[in-house]
């Protein structure tokens, strides 16, 4: 049931702009909102109704998955909006709040559910949960459920005090954290193809497995975040949340029911089970760090991360990184799992690539010839597909064994119309699934983890590498695997691809 009240804070920034209208758009054209429904944009600057449906319309044609044209369905859908402008310090302001909510729901016999989307600062959080409260917006019959963006802290020490002061007011099975990356498809699609399919099931372990590779790179800067990315870093940023879920996707055991909680708690184990780092030169070993300096992008020259807008001229801030991490339980032990994300990568892509381990060398195969390995790719990112490599007999040859490739390519069976993740995240929390959401002791596991990770590096800066922008990346994360014996398996989009995977049949 999405019949709701639904209260965007932050209604004039970039994340209500590009994701929220139009993931409300798309989920009323599918039919999945109804209409028992309103819509409050919330900010501070002064906007009248009649702006702000047109901020909106503006913002459903540049973004959205379907086409808009002004008619009369889309006044009846910009009818279900209203906008008011507040200070969310001052409790009078959400008495106010709470007599138009009450009258939107009366006008559109949504029954009392609540949904706050704080699309905020996370300094604002508890001050906005507190003056929800106090100025009666909890009053109603009906669920009230709250959606709030990362941020979640910086440290588990901020994101505990931060918990504390939201979990004055909602209770944790209304509290909503969103990883966008768990809504997205490909990542949704991991545990159905790892769980439904009897020919990677009895394989996903570490007889079969050799290595994991979780790769996030981005072609963008930091863009117009420079003061929050300076901050933050790339560890902060993706690590602490997207790669540390993805990561718990990829190692979970299948959970005994298909209930929200049951995957959670199977998420839980794997991050309890993190081998956590014991001293500094544990994490040095362990971890690599970089920043990007100037370089060339796509042929465009791009300033370095230094030369950034609001960014430090001497910020040791880190743009990428990447990390060994072990899960110690008995499904996973020995088993690397490799991470790293960058910003200013040559290419924008998220993928996981499996590697399983070699047939036996006493084969006669492995004997006469180097096999390649066996590797099991989910594309999650702008791709969507699965890819699996595998090795064949050159046809016509006298045995040659090449590598042979089947490509599931989703995104070009179901090309763009494919669900935003943020479509999906607003439709759960719309109907109370919290399966796709992080749970607070998640966040807090991840935390610690990635605490001892800074608190290695620590104030030392001599192992912070730069790297050109439109490279891969410091040289150091191509040796922690060579290392192992591994290396990164390159990445769709990559030039080496043309290269290394030549004899690939398509
Ligand atoms: C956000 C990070 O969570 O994810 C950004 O704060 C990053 O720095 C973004 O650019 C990447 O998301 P996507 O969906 O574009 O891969």
């Amino acid at each position: 049931m999405t019949n709701a009240v639904f209260l965007i804070f932050g209604a004039t920034g970039d994340l209500a702009r590009r994701k929220l209208f139009p993931a409300f758009y798309a989920l009323y054209r599918e039919r999945k909102l109804g209409d028992r429904f309103a819509v409050i944009g919330l900010a501070r600057r002064p906007r009248t109704n009649e702006q702000f449906r047109e901020d909106l319309l503006e913002s459903i044609q540049e973004f959205a998955r379907y086409n808009v044209t002004k008619d009369e369905q889309w006044s009846t859908f910009a009818n279900h909006f209203e906008y008011m402008s507040l200070d969310i310090n001052n409790v009078d302001g959400f008495r106010q709040l709470s007599e138009l909510t009450n009258q939107l729901d009366a006008k559109f016999a949504v029954g009392g559910n609540r949904l706050f989307y704080l699309a905020l600062a996370p300094e604002l959080f508890g001050s906005v949960a507190h003056n929800l409260k106090a100025g009666g917006m909890l009053d109603s019959e009906g669920w009230h459920r709250l959606v709030i963006e990362k941020p979640f802290g910086y440290d588990l020490p901020s994101a505990e005090k931060l918990n504390a002061e939201i979990r004055e007011v909602f209770d944790e099975q209304d509290i909503y954290r969103i990883d966008h990356y768990l809504g997205k498809e490909m990542v949704q699609n991991i545990n159905v193809v790892r769980f439904a399919n009897a020919f990677f099931e009895p394989l996903w372990n570490n007889k079969y497995i050799s290595n994991i590779q979780i790769t996030l790179s981005e072609t963008v800067g930091v863009e117009e975040r420079g003061g929050y990315y300076d901050r933050s870093g790339a560890l902060r940023d993706m690590g602490q949340n997207h790669m540390l879920q993805m990561l718990a996707v990829m190692a979970m055991e299948p959970p005994s029911r298909l209930h929200p909680e049951d995957t959670r708690d199977e998420k839980v184990k794997v991050l309890r089970s993190l081998r956590g780092f014991q001293s500094a030169s544990e994490v040095r070993a362990n971890t690599v760090r970089g920043q990007y300096a100037s370089g060339n992008i796509k042929g465009r020259q791009v300033p370095g991360y230094r030369q950034e807008d609001s960014v430090n001229p001497e910020s040791t801030t880190e743009t990428y990184f990447a990390a060994r991490v072990f899960v110690d339980n008995f499904r996973w032990a020995g088993v690397p799992f490799y991470i790293r994300t960058g910003k200013r990568l040559p290419v924008k892509t998220t993928e996981v690539v499996v590697e399983f381990k070699n047939v036996p060398n006493n084969v006669y195969l492995a004997k006469k010839h180097k096999l390649d390995s066996n590797l099991l790719v989910f594309r999650v990112n702008p791709m969507e597909g699965i890819y699996l490599k595998m090795n064949a007999k050159q046809p016509g040859s006298e045995g040659t064994i090449i590598p042979v490739a089947m490509d599931f390519c989703q995104s070009c069976q179901v090309g763009l119309n494919t669900p935003e993740a943020y479509e999906r995240l607003l439709y759960d929390a719309a109907r109370g699934d919290s399966t796709y959401f992080t749970r607070w002791d998640e966040v807090a596991l991840a935390w610690k983890y990635v605490d001892k990770i800074a608190a290695g590096w620590g104030e030392r800066t001599d192992d912070l590498y730069l790297y050109p922008a439109g490279t891969w990346g410091p040289e150091r994360a191509q040796q922690m695997l060579a290392e192992d014996g591994f290396r990164w398996w390159p990445v769709q989009g990559q030039e080496e691809d043309e290269v290394t995977w030549e004899f690939v049949q398509r």
